[in-house]
Protein backbone atom coordinates (compact mmCIF):
# COMPACT_ATOMS: atom_id res chain seq x y z
CA UNK A 1 0.00 0.00 0.00
CA UNK A 2 1.32 3.73 -0.97
CA UNK A 3 2.18 5.56 2.05
CA UNK A 4 -0.34 8.39 2.69
CA UNK A 5 1.19 11.47 1.58
CA UNK A 6 0.64 15.25 2.83
CA UNK A 7 0.19 18.40 1.03
CA UNK A 8 2.95 20.61 0.49
CA UNK A 9 2.79 23.53 2.99
CA UNK A 10 0.23 22.35 4.95
CA UNK A 11 0.81 21.05 8.68
CA UNK A 12 0.05 17.34 9.25
CA UNK A 13 0.90 14.36 11.75
CA UNK A 14 5.14 14.24 11.35
CA UNK A 15 5.16 17.98 11.00
CA UNK A 16 3.10 17.98 14.25
CA UNK A 17 5.47 15.57 16.36
CA UNK A 18 8.51 17.60 15.00
CA UNK A 19 7.40 21.03 15.88
CA UNK A 20 6.13 20.03 19.38
CA UNK A 21 9.84 18.71 20.39
CA UNK A 22 10.92 19.44 23.65
CA UNK A 23 13.59 17.45 25.74
CA UNK A 24 11.97 15.77 28.45
CA UNK A 25 13.90 15.37 31.85
CA UNK A 26 11.57 13.89 34.26
CA UNK A 27 10.14 10.13 33.67
CA UNK A 28 8.02 7.74 34.96
CA UNK A 29 9.27 4.93 36.36
CA UNK A 30 7.72 2.11 33.76
CA UNK A 31 9.83 -0.60 31.25
CA UNK A 32 9.35 0.26 27.68
CA UNK A 33 7.56 -2.19 25.57
CA UNK A 34 9.47 -4.54 23.63
CA UNK A 35 7.42 -3.53 20.59
CA UNK A 36 7.70 0.30 20.85
CA UNK A 37 11.42 -0.03 21.25
CA UNK A 38 11.99 -2.35 18.57
CA UNK A 39 10.14 0.59 16.27
CA UNK A 40 12.38 3.25 17.53
CA UNK A 41 15.64 1.12 17.01
CA UNK A 42 13.91 0.52 13.52
CA UNK A 43 13.59 4.24 12.43
CA UNK A 44 17.22 4.84 13.54
CA UNK A 45 18.44 2.46 11.28
CA UNK A 46 16.22 3.74 8.56
CA UNK A 47 18.03 7.63 8.84
CA UNK A 48 20.09 8.79 6.05
CA UNK A 49 23.76 7.77 6.09
CA UNK A 50 27.29 9.08 5.07
CA UNK A 51 28.10 6.85 1.97
CA UNK A 52 25.80 4.15 3.12
CA UNK A 53 29.36 3.67 5.71
CA UNK A 54 26.26 3.38 8.57
CA UNK A 55 29.13 4.18 11.12
CA UNK A 56 27.75 3.69 14.19
CA UNK A 57 26.68 1.37 16.45
CA UNK A 58 23.74 1.72 19.23
CA UNK A 59 24.19 -0.02 22.47
CA UNK A 60 20.85 -0.01 24.76
CA UNK A 61 21.32 0.18 28.76
CA UNK A 62 18.26 -1.15 30.42
CA UNK A 63 19.94 -2.35 33.41
CA UNK A 64 19.01 -0.26 36.83
CA UNK A 65 22.56 -0.60 38.04
CA UNK A 66 24.09 0.71 34.68
CA UNK A 67 21.70 3.30 34.15
CA UNK A 68 22.90 4.25 37.50
CA UNK A 69 26.30 4.39 36.73
CA UNK A 70 25.83 5.76 32.94
CA UNK A 71 24.52 8.78 35.43
CA UNK A 72 27.31 9.13 37.65
CA UNK A 73 29.96 9.20 34.50
CA UNK A 74 27.44 11.75 32.55
CA UNK A 75 26.91 14.66 34.65
CA UNK A 76 25.08 13.34 37.31
CA UNK A 77 21.40 13.87 35.80
CA UNK A 78 18.93 12.18 37.45
CA UNK A 79 16.99 11.52 34.11
CA UNK A 80 19.83 9.58 33.20
CA UNK A 81 18.82 6.72 36.12
CA UNK A 82 15.47 7.17 35.66
CA UNK A 83 14.51 6.68 31.89
CA UNK A 84 13.39 4.11 30.81
CA UNK A 85 16.22 3.12 28.62
CA UNK A 86 18.97 5.08 27.37
CA UNK A 87 20.09 4.64 23.87
CA UNK A 88 24.02 5.12 23.13
CA UNK A 89 24.62 5.99 20.03
CA UNK A 90 28.51 4.98 19.08
CA UNK A 91 30.76 6.11 16.41
CA UNK A 92 31.82 2.85 15.15
CA UNK A 93 34.54 2.20 12.10
CA UNK A 94 35.18 -1.32 13.01
CA UNK A 95 33.53 -3.09 10.52
CA UNK A 96 34.89 -0.37 7.74
CA UNK A 97 38.58 -1.80 9.30
CA UNK A 98 37.37 -5.58 9.44
CA UNK A 99 36.47 -5.19 5.15
CA UNK A 100 39.30 -3.64 4.79
CA UNK A 101 41.84 -5.52 6.81
CA UNK A 102 40.12 -9.17 5.75
CA UNK A 103 40.12 -8.45 1.84
CA UNK A 104 44.06 -7.61 2.09
CA UNK A 105 43.20 -3.80 1.57
CA UNK A 106 45.01 -0.63 3.42
CA UNK A 107 42.81 1.00 4.94
CA UNK A 108 42.91 4.81 4.57
CA UNK A 109 40.08 6.28 6.29
CA UNK A 110 42.47 7.78 9.12
CA UNK A 111 41.83 11.11 8.74
CA UNK A 112 38.95 13.68 10.19
CA UNK A 113 36.31 12.86 7.61
CA UNK A 114 36.03 10.10 9.44
CA UNK A 115 35.27 11.24 12.40
CA UNK A 116 32.95 13.96 11.25
CA UNK A 117 31.22 11.27 9.24
CA UNK A 118 30.96 8.72 11.62
CA UNK A 119 30.08 11.66 14.57
CA UNK A 120 27.38 12.95 12.60
CA UNK A 121 25.92 9.32 11.45
CA UNK A 122 25.39 8.98 15.11
CA UNK A 123 23.85 11.85 15.29
CA UNK A 124 21.47 11.67 12.50
CA UNK A 125 20.44 8.03 14.04
CA UNK A 126 19.54 9.75 17.26
CA UNK A 127 17.28 12.09 16.02
CA UNK A 128 15.50 9.47 14.45
CA UNK A 129 14.95 7.40 17.27
CA UNK A 130 14.06 10.32 19.34
CA UNK A 131 11.08 11.57 16.89
CA UNK A 132 10.17 7.46 16.67
CA UNK A 133 9.79 8.14 20.13
CA UNK A 134 8.07 11.02 20.44
CA UNK A 135 5.43 10.28 17.71
CA UNK A 136 4.31 7.22 20.41
CA UNK A 137 3.96 10.18 23.20
CA UNK A 138 7.32 9.13 24.88
CA UNK A 139 9.66 11.72 26.20
CA UNK A 140 13.48 12.06 25.47
CA UNK A 141 16.61 13.50 26.31
CA UNK A 142 19.59 13.65 23.85
CA UNK A 143 22.65 13.40 26.07
CA UNK A 144 26.37 14.68 25.12
CA UNK A 145 27.33 14.21 28.56
CA UNK A 146 28.13 11.06 27.61
CA UNK A 147 31.20 12.74 26.36
CA UNK A 148 31.91 13.86 29.52
CA UNK A 149 33.86 10.95 31.20
CA UNK A 150 34.57 9.26 27.68
CA UNK A 151 37.04 6.65 28.77
CA UNK A 152 34.57 6.21 31.78
CA UNK A 153 31.78 5.45 29.19
CA UNK A 154 34.33 3.27 27.26
CA UNK A 155 34.86 1.03 29.80
CA UNK A 156 31.34 0.13 31.15
CA UNK A 157 29.85 -0.02 27.82
CA UNK A 158 32.87 -2.53 26.83
CA UNK A 159 33.46 -0.37 23.68
CA UNK A 160 36.54 -1.65 21.64
CA UNK A 161 38.95 0.96 19.88
CA UNK A 162 37.30 2.38 16.82
CA UNK A 163 34.24 2.94 18.85
CA UNK A 164 33.13 5.92 21.03
CA UNK A 165 30.03 7.19 22.91
CA UNK A 166 29.02 10.57 20.37
CA UNK A 167 25.68 11.00 21.82
CA UNK A 168 23.01 9.45 24.40
CA UNK A 169 19.24 9.41 24.15
CA UNK A 170 17.36 8.55 27.21
CA UNK A 171 13.70 7.36 26.48
CA UNK A 172 10.62 6.90 28.70
CA UNK A 173 7.31 7.95 30.05
CA UNK A 174 6.98 11.76 30.46
CA UNK A 175 6.35 12.85 33.43
CA UNK A 176 6.60 16.96 33.36
CA UNK A 177 5.37 18.56 30.19
CA UNK A 178 6.93 21.92 30.26
CA UNK A 179 5.95 23.08 26.41
CA UNK A 180 8.03 23.81 23.56
CA UNK A 181 11.47 25.81 24.34
CA UNK A 182 11.61 29.38 22.13
CA UNK A 183 14.27 29.19 19.29
CA UNK A 184 16.36 31.77 18.49
CA UNK A 185 14.64 34.36 15.82
CA UNK A 186 14.44 32.82 11.89
CA UNK A 187 16.73 35.58 10.43
CA UNK A 188 19.61 35.15 13.26
CA UNK A 189 19.60 31.44 11.83
CA UNK A 190 18.74 31.53 8.08
CA UNK A 191 20.06 33.76 5.40
CA UNK A 192 18.98 33.22 1.51
CA UNK A 193 21.87 33.10 -0.64
CA UNK A 194 24.53 34.91 1.48
CA UNK A 195 25.36 34.49 4.70
CA UNK A 196 24.29 37.64 7.05
CA UNK A 197 24.12 38.49 10.65
CA UNK A 198 23.21 41.40 10.14
CA UNK A 199 20.53 41.83 13.15
CA UNK A 200 22.41 39.95 15.79
CA UNK A 201 22.51 41.94 18.49
CA UNK A 202 18.39 43.37 18.41
CA UNK A 203 17.61 39.89 17.62
CA UNK A 204 19.64 38.65 20.47
CA UNK A 205 17.36 41.00 22.76
CA UNK A 206 14.09 39.50 21.71
CA UNK A 207 15.55 36.32 21.95
CA UNK A 208 16.69 36.88 25.83
CA UNK A 209 13.52 38.30 26.35
CA UNK A 210 11.57 35.28 25.07
CA UNK A 211 13.50 33.02 26.56
CA UNK A 212 13.21 34.92 30.38
CA UNK A 213 8.88 34.93 30.06
CA UNK A 214 9.66 30.94 30.06
CA UNK A 215 11.23 31.27 33.45
CA UNK A 216 13.93 28.83 32.96
CA UNK A 217 16.68 30.61 34.33
CA UNK A 218 14.59 31.23 38.13
CA UNK A 219 16.91 30.21 40.46
CA UNK A 220 19.11 28.71 37.57
CA UNK A 221 22.07 30.76 37.14
CA UNK A 222 24.97 29.41 35.79
CA UNK A 223 27.73 30.67 37.95
CA UNK A 224 30.33 33.73 37.44
CA UNK A 225 33.77 32.96 35.74
CA UNK A 226 36.50 34.16 37.22
CA UNK A 227 35.48 35.57 40.23
CA UNK A 228 36.41 35.12 44.04
CA UNK A 229 33.62 32.86 45.79
CA UNK A 230 31.08 34.83 47.40
CA UNK A 231 31.13 37.67 44.65
CA UNK A 232 27.66 39.22 44.31
CA UNK A 233 26.22 38.85 40.72
CA UNK A 234 25.84 42.18 39.10
CA UNK A 235 23.75 40.94 36.42
CA UNK A 236 20.28 42.09 36.98
CA UNK A 237 17.01 39.35 36.27
CA UNK A 238 16.13 41.45 33.19
CA UNK A 239 19.27 41.14 31.83
CA UNK A 240 20.04 37.65 32.51
CA UNK A 241 18.71 35.96 29.32
CA UNK A 242 20.00 33.17 26.87
CA UNK A 243 22.80 35.08 25.97
CA UNK A 244 24.45 35.90 29.34
CA UNK A 245 23.61 31.87 30.22
CA UNK A 246 25.57 30.67 26.96
CA UNK A 247 28.86 33.00 27.81
CA UNK A 248 29.03 32.03 31.50
CA UNK A 249 28.41 28.18 29.96
CA UNK A 250 30.98 28.22 27.66
CA UNK A 251 33.15 30.16 29.62
CA UNK A 252 33.26 28.42 32.14
CA UNK A 253 35.26 25.14 34.13
CA UNK A 254 32.96 22.43 33.01
CA UNK A 255 34.97 22.98 29.43
CA UNK A 256 37.95 22.68 30.86
CA UNK A 257 36.58 19.17 30.89
CA UNK A 258 36.44 18.49 27.49
CA UNK A 259 39.76 19.47 26.67
CA UNK A 260 41.37 15.27 26.76
CA UNK A 261 38.83 14.90 24.38
CA UNK A 262 41.28 14.80 21.27
CA UNK A 263 43.85 12.73 22.96
CA UNK A 264 41.20 10.43 23.62
CA UNK A 265 39.51 9.97 19.97
CA UNK A 266 42.83 9.48 18.27
CA UNK A 267 44.03 6.68 20.92
CA UNK A 268 40.49 5.29 19.64
CA UNK A 269 41.66 5.34 16.27
CA UNK A 270 39.67 8.65 15.04
CA UNK A 271 42.27 10.19 13.29
CA UNK A 272 41.97 14.29 13.92
CA UNK A 273 44.51 14.88 10.81
C1 LIG B 1 23.72 16.70 20.75
C2 LIG B 1 22.90 17.09 21.96
C3 LIG B 1 23.38 16.81 23.21
C4 LIG B 1 22.62 17.14 24.35
N1 LIG B 1 23.09 16.81 25.58
C5 LIG B 1 22.34 17.08 26.68
C6 LIG B 1 22.81 16.69 27.96
O1 LIG B 1 23.88 16.10 28.11
N2 LIG B 1 22.01 16.96 29.02
C7 LIG B 1 20.81 17.59 28.88
O2 LIG B 1 20.13 17.79 29.89
N3 LIG B 1 20.34 17.96 27.67
C8 LIG B 1 21.07 17.72 26.57
N4 LIG B 1 20.61 18.07 25.33
C9 LIG B 1 19.29 18.70 25.19
C10 LIG B 1 19.43 20.19 24.96
O3 LIG B 1 19.79 20.82 26.17
C11 LIG B 1 18.08 20.72 24.46
O4 LIG B 1 17.80 20.14 23.20
C12 LIG B 1 18.10 22.25 24.31
O5 LIG B 1 18.25 22.88 25.55
C13 LIG B 1 16.81 22.75 23.67
O6 LIG B 1 15.70 22.35 24.45
P1 LIG B 1 14.53 21.45 23.83
O7 LIG B 1 15.15 20.19 23.27
O8 LIG B 1 13.59 21.16 24.98
O9 LIG B 1 13.88 22.26 22.77
C14 LIG B 1 21.35 17.78 24.19
C15 LIG B 1 20.89 18.05 22.90
C16 LIG B 1 21.65 17.72 21.81
C17 LIG B 1 21.11 18.02 20.43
Amino acid sequence: MEPERFPPGERNPVLETLLAHRSTRRYRDAPLPAAALDLILTAAQRAPTSSNLQSYSIVVVDDRELLERMCRLCGSQRFVAECSALLVFCSDITRHIHVCESRGYVYRGDHVNTLLVAHGDANLACQNASIAAQSMGLGTCMLGNVRNDPQGVSDLLGLPRYVYASVGLAVGYPAEDLGVRPRLPRRVVVSRNRYSDDHLAEDLAAYDEAMRRTGIYDGRREPLNDVAPGTPDPVPDAAYGWAEHTARRLGGENQLQRRGLGAFLDAKGFSRR
